[in-house]
């Protein structure tokens, strides 16, 4: 699997897409209004099934996780794949894949952020201002060891001490702004600081470097906590605050404990319990397993009773997620948790802390009750069973049917068989019903309501190996890789028919749109056209990788005569087309019923004008199509089409 492959299957792309877009949930689909365009009511559609998204209002734009970071965030695709990689827990080949200027840039960043560390935690020792920030700290029971080790700092309550400090120290406006340290003023006409009259807690990855900071409020107000925003150095979700201070412990012993503030991992570490470390209010991301998971792979999450304590909020919990109420919530989906388990082969477990506590108020009045707690932490799936039946009467149809309700999607996510058996047996025991039947009403009930995987057992074997088989889209670009003359000729033909160019809507990787796009540029700036040569040199490692696999399955097939190849590749494009325009069809029906059974007229109008439109379309491809095969000058080489293409 390539990483590009392997970053969209850990990657929700309705969890990255949320972060920009607010979604509602359309039937199997999510909607909002599309970021690309203004508009006032929502034509941009997520498809978690396939993993893509399209607008279909102005813009008509479409594509899937990578092709919409790269535009939402005005990325190359090789700045993109750094931060979905990141996101995901991914790891690139180091240095090659991250170009060396990019490496040189976040340096810059870090060590801005790490001077202002050291400023901040300076002055909260030294200076005047800071009395109450120390007294507050020291009326928290922090001490100063701790404050040292964690480089706690204070940020003056004036609107550019540290501006003035850094620039004095030589660095640029525009860097400190970049390092999310400063923010531009509306008119323009100048920067502030962010962090103003605050306690600061600086944030570190693994290897202790400062990537950005969350500043507390002396005492009540809000916000609470400002932190960081999202730098090319810092996102929220794929950091875990205090992991440098904690690895170690976790290594020794053997365990990773998951809390949710600053303060906790601080009163943690002061009471000697080391190995815990904070996701900082964020929903628990796989990313942040991941970087746990090269410490220990076994987590327990310790999470504040109000929030998973009872079984009202584990449930509004999916409801929140479902309506994209905004609210953060600490934990995935009951069946996110199981999901990372089985994708990080990890052991997670949960332990609820006793209502009104958090674990820097129970630590500090009981380490040894903390230990406790943690040792009774109980599995994942244990703690649903527990939580979610809680108050069901099992006696009851009823009872019982919402028990599989609740618990059958759960079932369905474990990977490993000897386990969902296990959970099975307990389920049936617990609705009296025999195991097979359960079974098959849970594969039901999952399979309608959600559109999630229902193969229950999955296959266990690993990836086959990159097959060396061409998709249609893949022979196209090869080909015109190969032969850059072709390009020009294809794209006339294309525009006889009033078609748009071979494009990246043609291409259904990331990467072989980079590619295209980056041929396209090179050609129109008059570059040799030799694709191994300096064209090669441009593209990022990954699309290199990708070029030489597209030439080495090319290697493998029967080479194409010059007299043919754009009559191959003009037949690959049509039928290419008429496959995405069915497909884009297929899409909207579900939508335009939805629409209709919704009673949104605007959006039902909308998607009728779409669906007459790509129809118009298609038929038009097909006369094409039927023209050009009942001319039969290929015959002879439609079979190692079809072959090709299967
Ligand atoms: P809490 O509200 O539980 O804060 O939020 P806390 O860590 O217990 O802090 P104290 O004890 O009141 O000082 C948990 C975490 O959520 C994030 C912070 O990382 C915080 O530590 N948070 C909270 C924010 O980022 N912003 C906020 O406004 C509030
Ligand atoms: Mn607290």
């Amino acid at each position: 699997m390539s990483v590009v492959d392997e970053i969209k299957e850990r990657l929700d792309i309705v969890e990255v897409i949320q972060a920009y877009v607010p979604l509602k949930k359309a039937g199997r689909n999510y909607k909002g209004l599309c970021p690309f365009h203004t508009e006032k009511t929502p034509s941009f559609v997520v498809f978690p099934e396939t993993g893509t998204w399209h607008c279909f209002g102005a813009c008509g734009t479409g594509g899937d996780l990578f092709t919409f970071i790269m535009k939402r965030e005005n990325l190359g695709f090789g700045e993109a794949l750094a931060m979905l990689a990141q996101r995901a827990g991914v790891e690139l080949e180091p240095r090659r894949s991250q170009s060396p200027e990019l490496e040189k840039r976040l340096d810059l960043l870090r060590e801005i952020n790490q001077a202002a560390a050291v400023y901040f935690h300076h002055l909260l020792l030294h200076s005047d201002e800071a009395a109450r920030a120390r007294a507050y700290l020291e009326k928290r029971g922090l001490q100063p060891e701790t404050i040292d080790r964690f480089q706690v700092g204070y940020a003056l309550d004036q609107w550019d001490a540290l501006l003035r400090y850094l620039t004095g120290k030589g660095y640029a406006v525009a860097d400190v702004a970049e390092a999310g340290l400063i923010i531009e003023r509306e008119d323009r006409s100048g920067y502030y600081d962010r962090f103003r009259g605050r306690v600061i807690f600086p944030i570190r990855d693994p290897q202790g470097r400062t990537l950005g900071f969350g500043a507390r409020i002396l005492g009540e107000g809000t916000p609470k906590y400002l932190n960081s925003p999202q730098t090319p150095l810092f996102d929220k979700g794929s950091v875990l605050f205090g992991l440098d201070q904690a690895k170690a412990a976790i290594r020794s012993t053997g365990q990773a404990v998951l809390v949710e503030g600053y303060m906790d991992v601080l009163t943690a570490h002061q009471h000697g319990i080391q190995n815990v470390v904070a996701q900082m209010g964020t929903a628990l991301t796989e990313a942040q397993l991941a970087l746990l998971k090269r410490y220990t792979r076994r987590f327990v999450l310790a999470l504040d009773a109000d929030l998973a304590g009872d079984q009202a909020t584990l449930r509004g919990l999916e409801v929140a997620r479902q309506t994209m109420d905004r609210e953060v919530v600490p934990v995935p989906t009951p069946q996110g948790l199981i999901r990372f388990e089985d994708r990080l082969a990890a052991e997670i477990r949960i332990v609820s802390l006793p209502a009104g506590y958090d674990p820097d108020l129970l630590i500090r009045e009981s380490p040894t009750r903390w230990d406790q707690l943690i040792a009774q932490a109980r599995p994942v799936m244990d703690y649903y069973f527990d939580v979610l039946t809680a108050d069901l009467d099992l006696s009851t149809a009823k009872g019982k049917a919402e028990a599989v309700r609740l618990l059958g999607p759960l079932l369905i996510e474990i990977g490993d068989s000897v386990q969902r058996t296990h959970y099975l047996q307990q389920l049936a025991r617990m609705v009296q019903v025999d195991e097979r039947t359960l079974w098959q009403q849970i594969r039901r009930v999952v399979g309608k309501s959600t559109g999630t995987r229902t193969t229950g057992p999955r296959p266990t074997e690993k990836p086959v190996e990159e097959k060396l088989v061409f998709r249609l889209d893949e022979h196209c670009l090869s080909l015109v890789l190969a032969h850059p003359e072709l390009l020009a000729q294809v794209n006339e033909a294309l525009q006889a028919w009033e078609e748009p160019p071979f494009g990246t809507d043609d291409l259904g990787r990331p990467e072989d749109q980079a590619i295209l796009n980056a041929w396209r540029d090179w050609l129109a700036q008059g570059g040799t056209p030799n694709a191994r040569g300096s064209f090669y040199d441009t593209l990022d490692e990954p699309l290199q990788q990708r070029v030489d696999l597209l030439f080495r399955i090319r290697e493998g097939q029967p080479p194409v005569p010059e007299i043919c190849r754009k009559d191959e590749v003009l037949d690959a494009i049509l039928q290419l087309r008429v496959r995405n325009l069915q497909r884009q069809n297929h899409e909207l029906r579900f939508l335009h019923e939805e629409a209709q059974a919704s009673g949104d007229r605007e959006a039902f109008r909308r998607y009728g004008q779409f669906n007459i439109a790509i129809t118009a379309r298609l038929r038009r491809l097909q006369r094409v199509i039927n023209d050009r095969s009942i001319s039969g000058r290929r015959q002879q080489y439609d079979r190692s089409i079809r072959m090709l293409s299967a």
